[in-house]
């Protein structure tokens, strides 16, 4: 999750830790350093970094030396999965995904490379390991990296060592961050400032496709044509805690701008474009078995119910699978008809939910296939099923989900797509359509982001009501749902979701002047009854603020506020309404002064019945 490295002055290993001391708000499950002197000296452990400083060595001698802290994408949590990975001579450590990663290996392993780990990273370690000895000429680590990284798809910052390489550290990135920091007693690489803000404010970002080596008197940094590029010096003003935080103020608004990606990171590699079809080998579902499902159960609780609404919606158009769509604390306790022949699908991005576990082991009792759908390697959840599922979204450490709401529901139409493609309910064409619109979703989302401050001006003016009503229809309804519970959760005003058709039978009567209405109307087969609904509300004299599309110039005329989201397919507008809602939560929240990461009596994961 964050990787930290240091070639200076100072004793190395106090330096590593302390950095990584820095980076454990960002979640992490197993942590490591290597350091070098003569040669390299590796720790590694899974839990908290004091674990890992408690089996160093008393005294370490080294200037040199990388760290990491790890949150599983590949492979449990276990030491041998830790970072530095190795590769004799060789250290790495590595931030991202490596998404060619098992066709390296499998060439590694025919080449003679022993794996000792279930990762990505690994590959890095070994394929530098292979460029500087066993190529066709001797090369050096600099050169290795720079010909490894050519060959890697997917996202990754770097840190590498090697023994042969004295008091040199190579570093690369693309599409993960990376920035160097210059101080009086040595240079630091990090994931992100904080890590080494304690020592220095002067920093280097390095950009895509940037690789270099720090050694004691200088940085190098290379673009990617193998030019020695100069880099401006930045000074930080944040102070540890914003820095914390990537000058955001509160982690769930940092969580919200950090959708695009995780969003990315969540298809990267599934997405069939030109096949209109999606790569699912981790269902480990036969075309038999899954021709033959008659129906699914999704189980969750929160917001990953209010994800399996969309999902039995998605499930049902894409693939023709009867879904049932149940919270898992009724359906541990109600009286479920199964035959086993049911695909139970399990949706908790904390993996730990107590009620959701209970409610799997219950419809495995009769005898139902499981698939997970979690964001968090090696949990609970994992274990238990048949199939995991990852979101990748990254660690989420406000109370209130939100990239990971995104990254559930972008997995749902992702397994809806390749179940109606192996089904021959969905066609090519029709496939290859989605897939196109789903590879908008971030650039869209970011456009959302860049025009926040309408959301917030919004939020404002309406920040002292009491209660709010959100309404939606098929699939914008479970939207309308999680606008709602992320209005109650983090700025306790009464809010309800509703389905729009349903506010005629006795929410109405409650309706006010003082109640304001958010109505999802984007571009559908139901907008003509949303705007029916709108005017509903509009003759109960509430305020509407709509959700709708950039160049709808109707709507106007029938609401008091227009909240915009870019023109999207109306299968993939309900992920844009999301994040517009999840905006206009957090800042009614900040109007009214709330506890945003931490609402009262909520938790992040509820372990409890
Ligand atoms: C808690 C959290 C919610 C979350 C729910 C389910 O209540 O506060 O944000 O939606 O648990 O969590 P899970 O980890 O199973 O998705």
């Amino acid at each position: 999750c964050g990787i930290v490295g240091y070639v200076g002055r100072e004793p190395a290993a106090p330096v590593l830790i302390e950095s990584l001391k820095r980076l454990e708000y960002r979640g992490y499950d197993s942590a490591g350093i290597t350091v070098l002197n003569k040669s390299l000296e590796t720790y590694k452990t899974v839990g908290k970094i004091a674990d890992l400083e408690s089996i160093l060595p008393e005294e370490i001698v080294a200037n040199v030396g990388i760290g990491h802290t790890r949150w599983a994408t590949h492979g449990k949590p276990e030491t041998r999965n830790a970072h530095p990975h190795m590769s004799s001579s060789i250290s790495v450590v590595h931030n991202g995904i490596i998404e060619n990663y098992l066709q390296l290996k499998e060439k590694l392993i025919d080449l003679g490379y022993v794996f000792e780990s279930d990762t990505d990273t690994e590959v890095i370690a070994h394929m530098l390991n292979y460029k500087m000895y066993n190529g066709k000429k001797k090369i050096d680590l600099l050169t290795a990296i720079r010909e490894t990284t050519r060959e890697l798809e997917g996202s990754f910052a770097i840190a590498a060592l090697c023994s042969d390489e004295k008091g040199c550290l190579v570093f690369a990135r693309k599409n993960s961050p990376l920035v160097l920091g210059i101080g009086d007693d040595g240079y630091y690489a990090a994931s992100d400032v904080t890590a080494f803000l304690k020592y220095t404010k002067k920093v280097i970002y390095v950009d895509d496709h940037e690789i270099g080596a720090v050694r004691p008197d200088c940085i190098e940094i290379f673009d990617p044509k193998g030019n020695l590029v100069s880099k401006e010096t930045h000074t930080i003003e944040w102070d540890l805690e914003a820095a914390e935080k990537a000058g955001y103020d509160h982690f769930m608004l940092k969580e919200i701008h950090e959708q695009p990606t995780a969003i990315q990171k969540t298809f990267a590699g599934k997405l069939m474009e030109l096949e209109g079809t999606i790569k699912m080998d981790e269902l480990y579902l036969t075309p038999e078995q899954i021709k033959h499902l008659r129906r699914a159960t999704i189980i969750a609780c929160g917001t990953s119910w209010n994800a399996g609404i969309l999902g039995k919606y998605l499930f049902e158009k894409l693939a023709g699978i009867h879904t049932d769509i149940e919270t898992a604390s009724e359906f541990r306790y109600g009286n479920p008809v199964l035959c086993g022949e049911e695909l139970t699908i399990a949706i908790t991005q904390s993996g730990e939910t107590a009620d959701t576990l209970a409610a799997v082991r219950s419809s495995q009792s009769y005898g139902c296939r499981t698939v997970a759908i979690t964001n968090v390697v090696g949990s609970t959840i994992t274990r238990e099923s048949s199939s995991v599922v990852y979101t990748r979204a990254g660690p989420e450490i406000g109370v209130a989900a939100t990239k990971t709401f995104t990254a559930q529901l972008i997995t749902l139409y992702m397994l809806a797509i390749y179940l109606g493609r192996v089904r021959g309910v969905l066609s090519a064409e029709e496939a290859k359509n989605l897939i196109v619109n789903i590879k908008r979703l971030p650039g869209q989302i970011q456009k959302i982001l860049n025009r926040k401050d309408k959301i917030k001006e919004c939020a404002e003016q309406f920040a002292d009501k009491r209660d709010y009503f959100f309404i939606g229809r098929y699939l914008n309804f479970p939207i309308a749902l999680e606008g709602a519970l992320k209005l109650k959760e983090i700025s306790y005003i009464h809010a309800e979701g509703y389905a729009a058709g349903e506010l005629k039978h006795g929410p109405l009567a409650l309706l006010t002047d003082e109640t304001p209405v958010v109505a999802i109307a984007t571009k559908g087969h139901t907008y003509d009854k949303i705007l029916s609904n709108i005017k509903e509300v509009k003759a109960r004299d509430a305020t509407v603020i709509a959700v709708a599309n950039e160049d709808d110039t109707e709507i106007e005329k029938y609401v008091d506020e227009v909240l915009r989201i870019p023109q999207s397919h109306e299968m993939t507008a309900p992920i844009l309404t999301s994040v517009v809602l999840q905006l206009l939560a957090y800042y009614t929240a900040l109007a009214n002064d709330c506890s945003i990461d931490k609402p009262r009596n909520l938790a992040k994961s509820v372990t409890v019945e």
